[in-house]
């Protein structure tokens, strides 16, 4: 068996027989890039972006953005039926992540002995030969890392990781990693410094986007991603062994950058915009690589996905991720009755989630809605769990406000959940009551009220099958 390189080009070919392709020629790479990534995600049904002719840089040095915003082209990522629907992914999805998690481990990566990313090489490292994004104004510079995937090693033992960070130009030679701590490249990283040792880091810059859309989710700490995603596929991911560091990247990758963080050297680094949409924090000083190689593709293509306010590049796929793991979460609990489940891309699939149950006894939805706010995927800066009947579609937010502005009494349907698991990521970090990252969470109650479900009053609109008798009939005029 000769193992899945991670090619991103025969994804593009499938992209663009989709029609989900454009192409854009001329654009700056200082801010103009970012701004058009931005305004074309907002849209109803973005294309995927491919930049090229891109200011100052050769033709053929590409940037992709927007890779995993719609239910087609995520659908595909994941190697799902392609579907058309946010629903139909989450629906497709559910169950997948428990199974592939079991089947990682039969999944080891194939060592190929070589690979399109090897066409390129620079042992003189030029990091800035790339056209690295300033993608906004504020920002602290140019990201060549958003959409990547880093290679890391544990200290003892043979775990490797890999993992989304954001990577920061500085000079030709360096960049900064920003790894959050308990994250787990900074475990790693942290072990190494405690023991004055450097630390290996393999960048992957670009690959069949299943590598950064899984390295940019929370897999079990010990176990590589790489297996992960060879469970998905079926079949091994086949990797390189980096020449300087020996970590393993996959064989198609477009751009690598390989190289190490010597003991103690952290720069400043950022400020960067986070997934909720905010600048939560000024410059930090994040662990610094020196490059030693650089291997690219001809023509390579930078990947990039840069957080904003939502919705931005990447909060759809974390909201159809969370979503299925959430609803996966809820019933593995023990909750009976869940009909469908949405984290919102509003609040980054973190922020504002949804339940919709249909009732069986008293209590049970403010069970649903406490288990929401509370179970493994969804503690971490759940702010807002709402919980409504299964006559509300959970994703669409008119409908689930409008069950918040009707279905409930505020001084009975909302609890508050004190010390709740928060984040110093938080924007209301500054105004929390301490320094440690705790926060309050609400769980809205928005059904209607269970020893009132007989006398709620009837929902005015025109019956279910009045409506698909209406459209049907008058299908030009609706
Ligand atoms: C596009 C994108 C950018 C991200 N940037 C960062 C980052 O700069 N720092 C960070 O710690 N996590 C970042 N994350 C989240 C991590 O990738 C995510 O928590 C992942 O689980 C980390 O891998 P680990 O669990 O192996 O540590 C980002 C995720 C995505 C999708």
């Amino acid at each position: 068996m000769s193992g899945n390189p991670l090619d991103l080009r025969p994804w593009l070919a499938q992209v663009e027989k989709l029609g989900e392709l454009r192409e854009v020629r001329g654009a700056d790479w200082n801010l103009e890039l970012g701004a058009i990534s931005e305004l074309n995600v907002k849209k109803d049904a973005p294309p995927a972006l491919l930049f090229d002719e891109i200011k100052g840089y050769p033709k053929g040095f590409r940037v992709l953005t927007c890779s995993t915003s719609s239910p087609a082209r995520l659908s595909s990522i994941l190697r799902l039926p392609v579907q058309a629907t946010h629903q139909g992914l989450v629906e497709t999805l559910r169950g997948k992540p428990a199974q592939w998690q079991a089947q990682a481990p039969k999944y080891d990566p194939i060592v190929a002995t070589t690979g399109a990313v090897l066409e390129n090489v620079q042992s003189e490292p030029d990091v800035l030969a790339f056209p690295s994004p300033c993608w906004h104004e504020m920002d602290g510079g140019r990201y060549i890392g958003t959409g990547c995937s880093v290679v890391t090693r544990d200290l003892d033992s043979d775990w490797v990781n890999v993992g989304t960070y954001r990577a920061q130009v500085l000079d030709s030679k360096h960049v900064a990693v920003d790894m959050v701590p308990g994250k787990h490249g900074r475990i790693q990283y942290e072990k190494h410094k405690k023991a004055g040792k450097r630390f290996a880091m393999a960048i992957v810059l670009g690959s069949d986007p299943l590598g950064y859309l899984i390295s940019g989710i929370e897999i079990p700490f010990g176990m590589c991603e790489w297996n992960y995603i060879g469970a998905i596929l079926g079949e091994p991911v086949a990797v390189l062994k980096g020449e300087v560091t020996g970590l393993p990247f996959p064989a198609a990758s477009e751009i690598v950058l390989e190289g190490f963080v010597e003991p103690n050297d952290e720069r400043t680094e950022g400020p960067f915009g986070e997934f909720h949409g905010y600048y939560p924090g000024k410059a930090g000083t994040a662990p610094c690589m020196t490059v030693s190689r650089v291997h690219y593709r001809d023509n390579p293509i930078l990947m990039g996905s840069p957080p904003a306010k939502p919705p931005n590049d990447y909060s759809y796929s974390k909201a159809v991720m969370r979503s299925a793991l959430l609803h996966d979460a809820l019933v593995a609990s023990g909750l009976s009755e869940v009909k469908a489940v949405w984290a919102h891309e509003i609040g980054g699939a973190r922020m504002f989630n949804v339940v919709a149950i249909r009732q069986r006894y008293a209590g049970h939805s403010r069970q649903a809605g406490h288990l929401l706010s509370q179970c493994g995927v969804g503690a971490y800066m759940s702010r807002y769990s709402v919980v409504v009947d299964d006559d509300i579609d959970p994703s669409n937010l008119h409908e689930v406000m409008w069950a918040v502005a009707t279905r409930t009494d505020p001084a009975v349907d909302i609890d508050i959940i004190r010390r709740g698991m928060g984040s110093k990521n938080d924007p209301m970090y500054v105004a929390y009551g301490s320094d440690t990252p705790w926060t309050s969470k609400a769980v809205i109650d928005a059904c209607r009220p269970w020893d009132h479900l007989h006398d709620f009053p009837a929902v005015a609109e025109a019956s279910k099958d009045l409506q698909e008798k209406t459209r049907a009939k008058w299908k030009d005029l609706l």
